[in-house]
């Protein structure tokens, strides 16, 4: 088989992140963060409570800005877009999947996982009928009418995925996407990442559960918002036990 080529999807550059509060406080969360992920990585950023790892991930997901350093993706220099332009990149290159899910309530579960599409001007039939083939994806054929109050923990996680898919993007970022659910579940839903990886989805998630992170091929670890650790997840694990 031909050897694949590379493509870098991220480059981040001595990223930082400063975070300024009231009273003139300040508080340094990201500190020179480095690091490049290629077109179909499934990368873990581990790290404990407090390190930086969300402040992280909204600077990836073109949800914030950093203070300094840049940011690539897919080659674009994001990290001096205005805020219009980030919300454009969201909506059309990149998924987003939350701990806590971030459903719609009131609105039904076709509605919900469609939404993404209204911000592209797609009409009310197609988006229904795209909602229904990402349902299909996520093992939820037939729900596309219930409403999320009418559905499990990790079915409302499939749902919220199904959003996060619909717009196609080439890279999905999930902040603890487990963090919610019991291992079961946890298991059904990482499950269902590893076969999106397997599609050619690029993969980055934030968990501090060694299960969880055992389905990714390389692990970044923060500590006090510095880069510790970066590589394969199994040498990282082969070095734990020694
Ligand atoms: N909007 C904000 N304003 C001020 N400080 C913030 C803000 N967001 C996060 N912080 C601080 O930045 C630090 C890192 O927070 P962050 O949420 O990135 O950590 P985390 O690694 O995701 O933690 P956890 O595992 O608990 O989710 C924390 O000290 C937090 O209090
Ligand atoms: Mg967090």
């Amino acid at each position: 088989m031909a050897k694949q080529q590379k493509e870098t999807v991220i480059e981040v550059k001595d990223l930082c992140k400063t975070y300024f509060m009231a009273g003139g406080m300040s508080q340094s969360v990201l500190k020179n963060v480095s690091f490049k992920i290629e077109k179909g990585e499934f990368v873990a950023i581990m790290g404990h409570s407090g390190s930086g790892k969300s402040t992280l991930m909204n600077i990836l997901g073109c949800l914030d800005r950093p203070t300094k350093g840049a940011y690539y993706l897919t080659g674009k220099l994001v990290s001096q877009k205005t805020d219009n332009e980030l919300a454009f990149i969201r909506g059309h290159e990149i998924g987003f999947v939350f701990q806590n899910f971030n459903l719609l309530m009131k609105r039904t579960i076709a509605d919900n996982v469609s939404l993404p599409l209204i911000y592209q001007g797609v009409g009310e039939k197609e988006r229904y009928k795209r909602a229904v083939e990402m349902l299909k994806i996520v093992g939820l054929k037939g729900y596309e009418d219930r409403l999320p109050t009418q559905i499990s923990g990790g079915m409302q996680q499939r749902v919220a995925i199904a959003r996060a898919l619909v717009n196609n993007p080439a890279i999905i970022f999930a902040d603890e996407p487990t963090g919610n659910l019991d291992t079961k579940t946890s298991d059904e839903i990482m499950a269902l990442f590893s076969k999106l990886n397997q599609a050619g989805i690029t993969i980055v998630l934030v968990t501090h559960e060694d299960d969880v992170a055992d389905y990714a091929h390389r692990m970044i670890k923060i500590h006090d918002g510095r880069k510790e650790y970066d590589g394969l997840r199994s040498a990282y694990l082969n070095k734990e036990g020694q």
